[in-house]
């Protein structure tokens, strides 16, 4: 692609920020559970890249686990319909689960996961996010762990998408059509 018909793209958090504040998340999460195992459940597709780092930065037993889900739909806007397209492999009951998240934006998406996987009795369940966006909540549901807050802004790069393209940046982009 000629390099003026790119799409305007403007850096919010960069690589090293982002690898930074993982580690520390996976310290502090970590720190949370003590010795326990930990069950890592990523939402795919946007938290892969955001998973593969945080599990490395938690020390000890983790096992990984995956939630196919789509709620955008091709979309810059949440259609709020929660779409399952691939359930966990392995049963959670009894297990420290951790939801990771590319990013929790109205909040539909976590909450209506959370919801389904309580019902499995878990030990416990908390959630990751790599980015909050509180201000467009329509739900209650707030992240135990959060690496960026960020505005009200469509963002993609390190997971995240728009429409199929971008998720492999490793840093975290402003779209601005
Ligand atoms: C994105 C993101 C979260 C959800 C957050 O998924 O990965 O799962 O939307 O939005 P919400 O808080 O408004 O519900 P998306 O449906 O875009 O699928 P993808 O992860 O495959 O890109």
């Amino acid at each position: 692609m000629n390099p003026t018909q790119r799409d305007p793209m403007r850096i919010l958090i960069d690589e090293q920020a982002i690898q930074r504040r993982v580690r520390e998340l996976g310290q502090e999460i970590r720190a949370t559970y003590g010795d326990e195992p930990v069950t890592a459940i990523g939402v795919l597709k946007g938290s892969f890249m955001f998973m593969a780092d945080l599990v490395r930065a938690i020390d000890g037993e983790v096992r990984c686990d995956f939630l196919g889900v789509s709620s955008y739909q091709g979309g810059t806007r949440s259609t709020g319909v929660v779409r399952i397209t691939q359930d966990l492999k392995h049963p959670i009951e009894g297990q420290h689960c951790l939801v990771i998240e590319d990013i929790i934006d109205t909040g539909l998406t976590i909450e209506y996961l959370l919801k389904m996987l309580e019902v499995r009795q878990p030990r416990s369940l908390r959630v990751a996010a790599l980015l909050d966006k509180p201000s467009n909540r329509e739900t209650k549901v707030t992240a135990d762990f959060v690496g960026f807050t960020i505005p009200d802004e469509f963002v993609v790069g390190y997971g995240l998408d728009l429409g199929e393209l971008y998720r492999n940046l490793p840093h975290i982009a402003v779209y601005t059509p």
